[in-house]
């Protein structure tokens, strides 16, 4: 199609989607986000999306790299250098792609869980974990349709669940909840939560679009910064800190929010 007609169909339907309320069902947005993530593999179709190392922009392996680094980067600014060596912690990984957190946030781990709606990005985010002599990867394959599935496969209490370049990806608001409350119910008592999202600006383009999961992707699910802090409390989170990064250069995208959030002590 003509690149011009359908950029104005896309800005047509931008608007009715954001000031009429029209989106797809929450259903169809989920099976179209399993069958555009289970796409993805080395032989067939880019893993780019995934932040696969070596693939699409992550050729460029500073970039793979650097990505991770800069998460962990923000999280020890927030919870402080030294709160992944005090002791092994338990953590899990919701949305683990390609391991560019992993291999940051594992070493020392007492078990580092990587959840993944896909075999192959398990399977990815294992390989650079090996390669990086990483022995504590526990995979956990949940559908997409089913995130509380991951209840019953961690059993034991964790210290921190992380989720970068994850929320933006999800259906909808709602199912962000149900993420929050499953991280929530995984954690210890006074276990954290840092979680990265896109944030709403004044920008029509910015809000979540809620229809054509595989063209919106990146921006299906967005929040205002204060409507997710009261959304994470709501769920029984004590949000704690938010940190801002307006541009992500590593991965030309912007707007994004961490949030580090923390599970009552009992
Ligand atoms: C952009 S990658 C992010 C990878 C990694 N977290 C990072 O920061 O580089 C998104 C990953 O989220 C996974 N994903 C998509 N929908 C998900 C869902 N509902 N629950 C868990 N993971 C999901 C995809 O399969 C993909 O591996």
């Amino acid at each position: 199609m003509n690149f011009h007609i359908e950029r104005a169909i896309r800005v047509s339907r931008r608007l009715l989607d954001n000031y009429a309320g029209l989106h797809e069902p929450e259903e169809k947005l989920i099976a179209d986000a399993q069958l555009f993530w289970s796409g993805l593999s080395n032989a067939g179709r880019d893993g780019g999306p995934a932040h696969w190392r070596g693939q699409s922009i992550f050729e460029d392996d500073a970039r793979w790299w650097g990505i991770g680094a800069n998460n962990l980067r923000i999280f020890e600014q927030m919870a402080g250098a030294n709160w992944l060596r005090e002791r092994p912690r338990r953590l899990l990984d919701w949305g683990c792609g390609g391991g560019t957190c992993a291999v940051h946030f594992a070493p020392g781990a007492a078990a580092y869980y990587g959840l993944d709606i896909t075999e192959a990005s398990l399977g990815e985010c294992e390989r650079q974990m090996l390669a990086h002599g990483l022995g504590n990867f526990r995979p956990v394959l949940v559908p997409a349709a089913n995130p509380e599935q991951a209840l019953v496969q961690v059993l034991e209490p964790l210290d921190l669940v992380l989720s970068t370049y994850v929320f933006e990806l999800l259906p909808s608001q709602d199912y962000g909840r149900r993420v929050l409350q499953v991280m929530l119910e995984m954690l210890a008592p006074g276990g954290l939560a840092f979680v990265q999202i896109k944030y709403t600006t004044r920008h029509l383009n910015s809000r979540s679009y809620r229809w054509g999961y595989a063209k919106n992707l990146g921006n299906m699910t967005t929040y205002y910064l204060e409507e997710f802090w009261e959304l994470a409390t709501a769920c029984g989170f004590t949000p704690l800190l938010l940190h801002l990064e307006p541009r992500q250069p590593l991965n030309n995208d912007s707007h994004f929010g961490y949030f580090l959030l923390q599970k009552k002590s009992e």
